[in-house]
């Protein structure tokens, strides 16, 4: 493997010089510039596998970070950022920066920053930064993961993190969030890459069945054993094993899987040996585990297993920003291979697609936006092409979806309120709320609830 390269961008000589000491201790190939301005021809000439960079004063670090993005896209870079000054870091992992330093900082951060950041340089992961256009990228891990919300870039930063080790994966999100997809980037950016990766459905089998399907079994040891087989987790040995819907596997699956986890052994149905089994857990569910748990429907020695790292997904509504650069992702996807082909959402179209709620996350729009290509005649899609449920969809639904309360909700559960406490004294109550009794019947009215109320 050839020497890595790191640029360092800053004007003060004496900590390039130190910094400089310290990289090539390591044995990196470090080169640096002084002004932020000369790092743009820089690249032009070298290719590198990090930039270390500083923020000099009045940098808008926005437009310098997405210039040295445009340069190098798949570069990652590390911000060094003045002491205390949290704000400007988060903005550039924003931005797209990798990671960030605060000065100042040891030798010891910066090595094990550099070790990280250009490791996964080396293994093509160019979109653990957020990219900035919507081309798939199939050659990278990462590759077909789309998204810039801050909330996804902590989900890449998880990956990163997890990704070298062995640690067990809890992965939770709603339906459609892209929990498969997280588990294969996982699985695809680390040591296990070349070995399985087995998907095991716990919601989808009988218990007798899954047993036997999870740990296989020998011949004649149920009806219809006819020859002996491999379980799935064998099938998964040195590799991955994707453990969907876990938390549907019932007590006594949990028990034995629990077993097979701790032991590192499994044995087959029917069998009396042992054999030794090596395989990384990521286990997904929709709800979120703890409070099954704490009702006592998943065992909480499992769950501890399992949970050494939890990764949240976030549902797509907690997330719009990322809205037109998926929705862009699925057009590319289906409307290219359309003839002619569909490659643009008219203004309108992005404007409902942002005031749905997604209950069905990133499948539901990658749906949505595959029906609606297949539907215009057109290049461009237009709200027509959309299912109605998503063309004709009220900001409210979102705003309720995303835990806010709308006007209106307050105003229907005041009015209620205080009917309630009034014997449903119509008359009284909107003494109290101050407007005529006209005005209450007609918002009775409008809320539906007329009736309830003794009102047609
Ligand atoms: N961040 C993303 N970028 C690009 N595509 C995504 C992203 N998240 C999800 N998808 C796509 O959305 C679809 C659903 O994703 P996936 O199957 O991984 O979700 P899930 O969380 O496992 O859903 P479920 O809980 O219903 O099984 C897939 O086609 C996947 O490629
Ligand atoms: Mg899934």
């Amino acid at each position: 493997m050839t020497q890595a390269r790191i640029l360092i961008v800053d004007s003060n000589v004496g900590a390039v010089t130190d910094l400089q000491e310290i990289l090539s201790e390591d044995g990196y190939d470090v080169s640096s510039v002084r002004d932020p301005q000369d790092a743009g021809g820089y690249l032009e000439r070298k290719s590198v596998d990090l930039i270390l960079t500083d923020l000099p004063p009045h940098t808008d670090e926005l437009t310098y970070l997405r210039h040295l993005r445009g340069r190098c896209p798949a570069t990652p870079i590390v911000l060094m950022t003045a002491h205390g000054s949290l704000r400007t870091a988060v903005e550039g992992l924003k931005a797209g920066a990798f990671d960030y330093v605060s000065k100042p900082f040891t030798a010891a951060e910066v090595r094990s920053i550099a070790k990280r950041a250009v490791e996964q340089a080396r293994m093509g992961n160019g979109e653990v930064v957020p990219a900035f256009d919507a081309r798939p990228d199939d050659t990278s891990p990462f590759g077909s993961l789309v998204g810039s919300s801050p909330s996804m870039v902590q989900v890449y930063k998880a990956i990163a993190r997890v990704a070298q080790t062995d640690s067990s994966v809890l992965l939770q999100g709603e339906s459609g969030t892209g929990k498969e997809l997280i588990a294969r980037a996982i699985h695809a950016s680390g040591p296990r890459c070349c070995k399985p990766f087995v998907t095991v459905d716990g919601g989808a089998l009988a218990d007798s069945l899954l047993e036997s399907e999870l740990f296989g079994h020998e011949r004649g040891s149920f009806t219809g054993a006819i020859s002996s087989r491999k379980g799935l987790l064998e099938q998964a040995h040195t590799g991955t094993c994707f453990l969907d819907e876990v938390a549907d596997l019932s007590p006594a699956l949990q028990g034995k899987l629990l077993r097979v986890i701790q032991e590192k052994e499994i044995r087959r149905v029917g069998s009396t040996a042992s054999t030794a089994l090596d395989v990384r857990i990521i286990a997904a569910s929709k709800l979120p585990l703890e409070p099954l748990v704490r009702a006592g429907t998943f065992r909480e020695d499992l769950y501890y297993r399992m949970n050494v790292v939890t990764i949240d997904i976030p549902p797509l509504r907690e997330r719009l920003e990322d809205l037109p650069l998926l929705a862009k992702r699925f057009l590319h996807l289906y409307g290219s291979m359309k003839v002619p082909p569909v490659t643009e959402l008219s203004p309108d179209t992005l404007a409902a697609l942002r005031r749905y709620w997604w209950p069905g996350n990133v499948r539901e729009l990658e749906h949505a936006i595959e029906r609606a290509v297949t539907l215009s005649p057109y290049s461009v899609i237009c709200p027509e092409d959309l299912p109605p449920s998503i063309k004709d969809a009220m900001p409210e639904g979102l705003a309720r979806a995303q835990g806010w309360v709308t006007l209106e909700d307050l105003e229907r559960t005041h009015i209620l309120r205080v009917l309630d406490s009034h014997a449903r004294d119509l008359s009284r109550s909107a003494t109290i709320l101050g407007i005529h009794r006209k005005t209450l019947l007609r918002k009775l009215r409008h809320y539906g609830v007329a009736a309830g109320y003794g009102v047609a």
